[in-house]
């Protein structure tokens, strides 16, 4: 399998990794195939992303997909980070192999998962809005 540099780059030296103690939203999600979990914290100032970190068991592309989307989210406000997607992730990396696609989806998920937190302690949106606005299915 081949991985592109900027993959391998995110794999070995992962930006923002770790936890904000005092986050406004944490969000986890987990691949049942694999098994591999990430942990998303986000830090919501004045509806912008002001720091955002997270902690992931799982594969090599799991972490660079973290690490990837962090940055992207970094300094954008709510929305911009909602609405972040796999693909988005997938092109920044430079491409991921596919049977790895899924990988990426565990970040973009992450996230929306951070920010619904985040709604459901600010209490101002119904269950059913928040699962709207942050593009939850299940
Ligand atoms: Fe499952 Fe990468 S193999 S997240």
């Amino acid at each position: 399998m081949d991985y592109s540099e900027r993959v391998v780059d995110h794999y070995t030296n992962p930006r923002n990794v770790g936890k904000i103690d005092d986050a406004s939203g944490v969000g986890q999600v987990g691949n049942p195939v694999c098994g591999d979990i990430m942990k998303m914290y986000v830090k919501i100032e004045d509806n912008i992303i002001t720091d955002v970190k997270f902690k992931t068991f799982g594969c090599g592309a799991a972490i660079a997909s973290s690490s990837i989307s962090t940055e992207m989210i970094k300094g954008k406000t709510v929305e911009e980070a909602l609405a972040l997607k796999n693909s988005d992730v997938v092109d920044a990396l430079g491409g991921l192999p596919p049977v790895k696609l899924h990988c990426s989806v565990l970040a973009e998920e992450a996230i929306r998962g951070a920010i619904a937190d985040f709604y459901r302690k600010e209490g101002k949106l119904t269950e059913d809005e928040i699962r709207e606005k942050c593009h939850i299915k299940e």
